[in-house]
């Protein structure tokens, strides 16, 4: 049996996968069991931020598997610890809780607004989060996600729940009160079709949270360890959160996530309010350490921004070229949507059968968020491919 047909015997069907098997990551290159060549500039959907197998954290992944890979955390982990220094020193943050995905870390930060909520009085436990947001598949993560198709027969959701439109503070306005314990929201919005926050919006959350006491959690999963251009997204707004959640990239593809907190949230988790087994374990956290310390190098950030303007500008000529197709360009540094006149499936289809490897997210936005390692002259090569494959489909 080939692996298409155990995948589809074996696996759960959870997933309609491409027919394609990858065998080998290099930077921004993916090769096929066919021994075919693709430029990625999806990057695991916004994880290989330092491109497939990076020396680095390939390294520290393999070194750390020699020496000691998993004790618990009734012990203390040294890389755990050091990379919950690389965070904080790096950002509003004073202190870190280690799980292993996004949609983890985003239950913990729900618990944690709750906790800090029910302390200060019995019914202070709302959480308020946006229309066509995204925070991952467990209960309470689809619970505050803002697109019924991820919640839909698997009810009743977390109660207490009330969704505002984003972008819109008046919306917020209308469902905010002493009972908010939380207020979630991504920075960009990324499954929901690559929505910046506008700055004004991000400053009346800030004011709105104060206002009834409430925590404010940025979900920065998506947008985290560079992808916009500056190491967490929040940094671009001048808005500090009360708790960030990350996962994606800060392993580049090792599984782990982390709630990042000041030190008002951060005291509310006290010894045995939230665990995780795996959460920090002496491998992830190295394979954390190693992308940090990357990205974290003079100048790296810099670059991603200025890539991300060139990409942009580029995408936006591929939109005057194609007025039937496309819509605009939006998003920040290398997290960029093309917004689609018609359903952009096809389209991407087409992309990978030709050698480029991008998605479609909201149904009708094309999304890039290539490794931030991707050179001027890999774009080039992706957007020749994308033009060839749009030119196909206006026809
Ligand atoms: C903003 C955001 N939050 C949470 C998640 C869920 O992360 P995970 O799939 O690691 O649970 C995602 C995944 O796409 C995301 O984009």
């Amino acid at each position: 049996m080939d692996v298409f047909e155990k995948t589809e015997k074996y696996v759960m069907k959870t997933y309609n996968r491409y027919p394609v098997s990858f065998v080998k990551g290099e930077g921004c290159w993916l090769y096929d069991d066919k021994g075919r060549k693709y430029l990625d500039m999806l990057a695991g959907i916004a994880v290989c931020n330092l491109g497939h197998c990076h020396p680095r954290v390939s390294e520290a992944v393999c070194e750390q598997a020699k020496r000691l890979i998993h004790v618990s955390n009734l012990f203390h982990i040294e890389t755990q610890a050091e990379l919950a220094r690389l965070i904080c020193e790096n950002s509003f943050g004073d202190k870190v809780f280690f799980c292993n995905s996004g949609a983890e870390a985003n239950e913990g930060a729900i618990k944690l607004a709750r906790r800090y909520g029910t302390e200060k009085r019995e019914d202070k436990y709302e959480i308020v989060a946006f229309r066509q947001s995204f925070h991952g598949r467990t209960m309470a993560a689809v619970s505050v996600t803002g697109q019924g198709k991820y919640s839909e027969g698997f009810g009743p959701m977390l109660s207490g729940v009330k969704f505002a439109d984003f972008n819109d503070l008046s919306s917020v306005e209308s469902v905010i009160s002493e009972r908010t314990a939380g207020i979630i929201v991504e920075p960009v919005q990324g499954e929901g079709g690559v929505i910046p926050a506008e700055g004004e919006f991000l400053k009346g959350l800030r004011e709105i949270a104060d206002s009834v006491d409430a925590v404010l959690i940025f979900d920065e999963v998506q947008t985290g360890i560079g992808r916009t251009g500056k190491l967490f997204a929040y940094q671009h707004y001048g808005v500090e959160p009360d708790v960030m959640t990350l996962a994606k990239a800060l392993g580049n593809g090792v599984p782990i996530g982390a709630i990042v907190a000041n030190e008002k949230a951060a005291d509310v988790l006290k010894p045995g309010l939230h665990a995780s087994t795996f959460g920090g374990n002496p491998l992830s956290t190295a394979a954390g350490i190693a992308v940090m310390e990357e990205v974290l190098k003079p100048g790296f950030l810099e670059e991603v921004e200025e890539k991300g303007s060139y990409l942009k500008k580029r995408l936006e000529e591929i939109v005057e070229e194609f007025p039937n197709l496309l819509d605009g360009v939006r998003g920040k540094g290398l997290m960029l949507g093309v917004v689609c006149k018609v359903s952009c499936g096809d389209i991407v289809m087409t992309a990978l059968e030709r050698g480029l490897i991008i998605n479609c997210t909201a149904g009708n936005v094309l999304r890039f968020v290539p490794p931030l390692i991707i050179t001027k002259e890999e774009m080039d090569y992706g957007l020749e491919i994308l033009r060839g494959v749009l030119k196909e489909h206006a026809d």
